[in-house]
């Protein structure tokens, strides 16, 4: 088959979360089943600068009010994987972040910036962008591409489209006064198509539009039908519940991977984990924790916004810390929370660390080093961070929501459990969950078999291309092919 995917985000080229790991890894997956994949993005300045074997430019006539683009074909310079750049200087040579400006907020033209490259993956769609060469499925990914579909229907003889939901959270919300501008017929500013609360919302379009919905675990897919974790769009999310599948996310495991991770301090695999040891120390050195190789550490990462529930366990830390537990968190994002994290370390010196900043390579320090990682967050699609955490013989602690429910069973639920999960979301609640992760870190023997348990699970994405595969067989015998 030959499949498109285009995103907003892709790694190693551009990445702000989870979306760009699954955009850079599942097309290898493809790549290993026989399948041909080419991958786009916005041709960002670094992402620019860092593919290899860049062909011949394709203009790309449609940009929007944007001035001159085009289509890059070229490779990922990790994996030689096709990717296919649209470089729209005006729209995308900009610093900052792939959706917001070095000021921290969003660029206020977003909606036609993610509009021109809904339309050259469109183009390139029905066959005309790139000599020719058409694909069989264009698989569209959050908001940035909630259009791709709706253009794929305004031709004929375009190829089928599924739009993959990574979070329901963010929509893409803009006035109905950007439609002319961007190639969208103001007739469908209604509440069957692009209508959101008297605004448009593109991530509605990519719900409405589509061939099929797929989300990033089966749990999410549930719960993206209630109106608690709907923001509005649960309703329509109903409506397409004949089509619509969680399939979870897998790791990359060329990049997650303690036995060959070049990040970290000595490699391990679960049939050794001897030098697990040496990536505590490193990360007690590296952090500035106390250097104490029985103290447990506790690591956390993510973006530090409302979702992650970060603040749950910051409400914590007078408890955890007397329960002599380090902790070790890294994050960026909102301000008062970046504040709090720092205010935490000076309280607690030696004991509690906080990295604010992104900063990939130490995120591998922190899955290898700690020895149980928290994922409190209040709603997660999927969550790779804990699935990393399993892989690295750091045992989690994490929400039951989404993929983080089905990704980690608990030890006291489950014979086959590999960590802690919690319902609620008080510090109380969370508090209660680390104390039995604490009682199980004092019997080593029973500790290390949970821990085995979870460095043995497959999260290989080869089972989620097998049923992304079906999903794209069904979408094209709905249409006939
Ligand atoms: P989300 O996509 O909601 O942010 P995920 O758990 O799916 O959550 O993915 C987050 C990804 O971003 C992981 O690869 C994680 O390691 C990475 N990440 C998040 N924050 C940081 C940070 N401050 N520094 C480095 N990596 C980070
Ligand atoms: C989103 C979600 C996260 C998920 C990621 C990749 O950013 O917040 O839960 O793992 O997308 O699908």
């Amino acid at each position: 088959m030959k499949i498109l995917f285009v995103a907003g985000e892709v790694y190693p080229l551009a990445k702000t979360g989870g979306l760009a790991d699954v955009v850079g890894a599942l097309p290898k997956a493809f790549r290993a089943l026989g399948d041909e994949v080419k991958v786009m993005l916005p041709g960002y300045p670094e992402a620019l600068a860092r593919v290899v074997d860049a062909g011949p430019p394709m203009p790309l006539a449609e940009t929007f009010g944007f001035g001159p683009g085009r289509i890059i074909p070229a490779r990922m310079p990790d994996s030689s994987l096709e990717v296919l750049l649209v470089d729209c200087p005006e729209a995308f040579a900009r610093p900052g972040g792939p959706y917001l400006g070095p000021d921290g907020r969003d660029w206020p033209d977003n909606a036609r910036r993610f509009a021109v490259l809904s339309r050259a993956a469109a183009l390139v769609g029905i066959g005309g962008g790139l000599g020719g060469w058409q694909p069989d499925i264009v698989h569209a990914h959050d908001w940035q591409t909630g259009l791709v579909p709706l253009y794929l229907k305004q031709w004929r003889g375009g190829p089928g489209c599924v739009f993959t939901i990574h979070n329901l959270h963010y929509q893409g919300v803009f006035p109905a006064s950007i439609l002319p501008g961007i190639g969208v017929d103001p007739a469908l500013f209604t509440i069957d198509a692009l209508e959101y609360w008297g605004n448009v919302s593109l991530l509605k379009a990519g719900l409405v539009f589509s061939d099929f919905l797929t989300t990033v675990s089966p749990t999410y897919a549930r719960e993206i039908q209630t109106q608690g974790f709907g923001y509005g769009l649960d309703g329509v999310v109903r409506w397409r519940a004949g089509t619509l599948r969680g399939i979870l996310n897998g790791i990359d495991h060329d990049i997650w991977s303690p036995e060959n991770d070049p990040a970290i301090a000595q490699p391990y695999s679960a049939s050794d984990v001897s030098g697990k040891a040496a990536c505590k120390a490193a990360l007690q050195a590296q952090a500035g924790l106390l250097p104490d190789a029985k103290a447990p550490v506790l690591g956390l990462l993510g973006r530090l916004v409302w979702q992650k529930g970060v603040d749950i366990v910051l409400g914590a830390l007078p408890e955890i810390v007397d329960m002599g537990v380090q902790v070790v968190l890294q994050g960026a994002g909102d301000p008062e929370l970046e504040a709090r994290c720092r205010e935490a370390e000076q309280i607690f010196p030696g004991r509690v660390a906080a990295h604010i900043g992104y900063d990939e390579g130490f995120a591998h320090v922190i899955e290898a080093g700690a020895d149980m990682f928290a994922v409190p967050s209040r709603f997660e699609p999927c969550g790779l961070t804990q699935m990393y955490a399993l892989r690295y013989g750091t045992i989690p602690v994490v929400r039951r929501t989404g993929g983080l429910a089905d990704s980690v069973a608990d030890v006291d639920e489950r014979e086959d459990g590999t960590g802690f999960v919690f319902d609620g979301e008080t510090p109380a609640d969370f508090l209660a969950a680390l104390v039995r992760a604490r009682e199980l870190y004092d019997r080593p023997a029973a500790w290390a078999e949970v821990r085995d348990r979870g460095m043995n699970k497959d999260f290989s994405w080869r089972a989620a291309a097998v049923r992304y595969r079906e999903v794209y067989e069904s979408v094209q015998r709905a249409r006939g092919r």
